[in-house]
């Protein structure tokens, strides 16, 4: 039984359940029309649209339905980004990775380094065979991410969704 609310660390990283208090970092995630330009979502624009987000990944946690962590550095405990696994299709045999980080946080390869934990603990622990990720065919950022950190691009895009393109890293063979 996997304790859905622990906390995973990195050198430089904390890896926490998310709480209400993140409500203003969660807010400044979701409100940027940047870190959204890909995204398929509808924005945060208050605070309480951020706390009612929370509250809905705190129910999916306790559903069993997604696990879902605030990135903080461990030196200053500053909110950096977030980073989810959530169920996938086939009868739980994939599940889907998603994260995001504060503009003023990219390029430092804080992504790479939280990914990579998150990876290792999806294959030590949980009972799938592959991660998966969808990201917009023009998302070169997570793109990149996603190749550096051993996932590749697997299915053609979706007839119905033809700017989205599927990546895969098998947690076993
Ligand atoms: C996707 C996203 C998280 C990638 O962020 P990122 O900052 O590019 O990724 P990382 O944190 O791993 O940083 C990698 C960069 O830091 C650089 N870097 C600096 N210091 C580093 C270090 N100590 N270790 C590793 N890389 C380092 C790397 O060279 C790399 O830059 P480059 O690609 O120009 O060479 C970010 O673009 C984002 O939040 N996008 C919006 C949300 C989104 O689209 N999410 C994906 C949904 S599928």
């Amino acid at each position: 039984m996997i304790e859905p609310f622990l906390i995973l660390t990195t050198d430089r990283l904390t890896l926490r359940p998310l709480s209400v208090d993140d409500a203003p970092s969660v807010l400044a995630l979701r409100s940027d029309a940047e870190i959204n330009q890909y995204l398929d979502r509808k924005p945060s624009k208050t605070l309480d649209d951020a706390l009612r987000f929370i509250n809905a990944v705190t129910e999916n946690i306790h559903h069993k339905q997604s696990l879902y962590w605030a990135i903080t550095q461990t030196d200053d405990d500053t909110f950096v980004g977030t980073i989810c696994v959530f169920n996938g299709t086939n009868n739980g045999a994939t599940c889907e990775i998603g994260f995001e980080l504060l503009r003023d946080f990219q390029g430092k390869g804080i992504m790479q380094e939280a990914a990579n934990r998150v990876v290792a603990f999806v294959t030590d622990t949980l009972p799938v065979s592959t991660i998966e990720a969808f990201t917009h065919v023009n998302n070169q950022r997570s793109i990149q991410l996603l190749e550096k950190i051993g996932f590749s691009r697997t299915k053609e895009p979706d007839a119905n969704v033809p700017d989205c393109c599927v990546y895969t890293l098998r947690t076993r063979t």
